[in-house]
């Protein structure tokens, strides 16, 4: 991995220790690049009614494209897991939507790393075009 690429997995290290998860217990921390270099950074925050969850990777692109971030370059997203845990659907679907096919870092706390473009977790993706 190069060296921005540690700084990305890094951040989103850190606030996976501000997951809010005391259902799942599950803590998971995201980091997204944008163009220009800045990084937002997100964690999973649960409600008492589960459903209304939202995972580290929207709460992330939320932050970014509330202030009006429109390019990003890749995202990291790390959990407590031995196997590399991969975005959910749901996340999958947003990711492209805000982040097209961008390079997506899988990590762990045991420093493991995976990079996969986002067209392997999302072939075939719905998005804007076929509303034309
Ligand atoms: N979670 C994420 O934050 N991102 C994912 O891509 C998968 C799931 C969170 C949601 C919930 O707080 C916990 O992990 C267990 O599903």
């Amino acid at each position: 991995m190069e060296n921005f690429e540690k700084e990305l997995v890094e951040a989103a290290r850190e606030v996976r220790e501000r997951a809010f998860a005391p259902y799942s217990n599950f803590k998971v921390g995201a980091a997204l690049r944008t163009k220009s270099g800045k990084i937002y950074t997100g964690c999973n925050v649960e409600s008492a009614s589960y459903g209304l969850t939202v995972c580290a990777e929207r709460v992330a692109i939320w932050k970014a494209v509330s202030e009006g971030e429109t390019e990003f370059v890749e995202i990291a997203v790390i959990t407590g897991t031995e196997e590399l845990t991969p975005p959910c659907g749901a996340c999958r679907q947003i990711i492209w939507e805000f982040c097209h096919d961008i390079p997506v870092i899988l990590a762990n706390l045991k420093d493991d790393t995976e990079i996969v473009q986002m067209s392997e977790l999302l072939p075939r993706a719905f998005d804007t075009k076929f509303l034309k």
